[in-house]
């Protein structure tokens, strides 16, 4: 399988024997394993997944191609295989490991180096297959469905919490088996901040309702932004909506292969700085995903990686006026051979609920 070669290959280019992986979400990347314990370890002859009892069956069923290695205690599974194998040397997961998972490694398997390394299934994660863009797809036309049903639902006197609840169950009964993140929705000068907890206010006349919100399909994520104005629009709200919508769909018109994320993190950034609101939109562009809700590349201003096709994204800038409000627009676009295709379908004209 492509995957794994690809690790082989970061193995031989290393002179290293076995790259095991302890992340939960690689390890479900590179095995299709869905429990919530296991060590994955792969050397140039062996792809093999450690885990317990209570996961036999599974494994069985979701990981075909790969030797289930049934542990008692993880250390006395490694020694029994680095003695097999005759293993010089490991490279694993270092965000992954703990300080005393590393020591106590150390000290059962004293002959062997073991090398700390970063990213490595993260970087093949970055370019999906047309299969978990489809996944990633049908995520976010539930998250459109849910939100088609929910506007006309809305209007003041109910709270934040009342709708994000509602929100929530809209997507699960469109066959969401989880919510990428609790669902946002922040009203009034709550909506000013970037990841508002749902709480107790009730929406009233005047305010912005910023939704940020997304599900999981098929183990994969979605994420959309709207924002909507309760009764007529004053100046001001017309007004940043109006700039945002504007970077949002220039960053957005921009992302192609070639690019990179800084790049495009660089049109909306000016677009909000010429118009002085440059102090009020102090996050991220946006960020990939796909198994988890954040993901690499970013489209920031230091991430330099360069677009390719089949990798996604976010374009989802924001405005926000402390005391007032603000306001955040927020697509999903997968990168194509010749340009993009956004995954939302939502309309961004300002919604009011008269
Ligand atoms: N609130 C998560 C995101 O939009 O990135
Ligand atoms: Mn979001
Ligand atoms: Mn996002």
């Amino acid at each position: 399988m492509e995957r794994i070669a690809r690790i082989r290959e970061r193995l031989q280019a290393e002179q290293a024997d076995v790259f095991l992986i302890s992340n939960p979400v690689n390890r479900r990347y590179i095995t299709g394993f869905t429990g919530s314990a296991g060590l994955v370890w792969i050397s140039s002859t062996k792809q093999a997944l450690l885990t317990d009892f209570r996961y036999v069956e599974q494994v069985k069923a979701e990981c075909p191609g790969w030797e289930l290695v049934r542990i008692e205690t993880y250390s006395d599974t490694l020694e029994e295989l680095i003695g097999q194998e005759g293993v010089r040397s490991i490279v694993f997961e270092e965000e992954y490991v703990t300080v005393k998972q590393l020591k106590e490694w150390q000290e059962r398997f004293p002959s062997v180096e073991l090398k700390g390394s970063s990213g490595w299934v993260e970087t093949l994660r970055m370019r999906k297959t047309p299969e978990e863009i489809e996944n990633i797809r049908r995520a976010a036309q539930i998250g459109d469905e849910a939100f088609a049903e929910l506007l006309p639902t809305i209007k003041s006197g109910l709270t934040e919490q009342e709708i994000a609840l509602r929100l929530e169950f809209l997507m699960r009964e469109k066959g969401a088996s989880a919510m990428s993140f609790a669902p946002i929705v922040g009203s009034g000068p709550q909506s000013a901040l970037p990841h508002a907890r749902p709480g107790d206010r009730i929406l009233s006349y005047g305010d912005f309702v910023v939704f940020d919100f997304g599900c999981v399909w098929n183990g994969y994520c979605s994420d959309m932004t709207r924002t909507i104005v309760i009764g007529e629009p004053e100046e001001q709200h017309l007004l940043i909506y109006d700039l945002v919508l504007k970077a949002q769909m220039e960053a957005l018109r921009a992302v192609a292969p070639g690019r990179t994320g800084a790049e495009i993190d660089a049109i909306a950034r000016e677009i909000i700085s010429e118009a002085g609101y440059g102090d009020y939109f102090g996050h991220g562009l946006g960020h990939s995903l796909g198994l988890e809700v954040h993901e690499n590349p970013r489209l920031s201003k230091v991430d330099n990686t360069v677009l390719e096709p089949g990798m996604i994204v976010t374009v989802e800038p924001g405005v926000y006026l402390p005391g007032f409000g603000g306001v955040r627009i927020e697509d999903l676009v997968v990168v194509t051979e010749d340009g993009h295709e956004v995954l939302t379908s939502t309309f961004k004209e300002l919604y009011v609920v008269k």
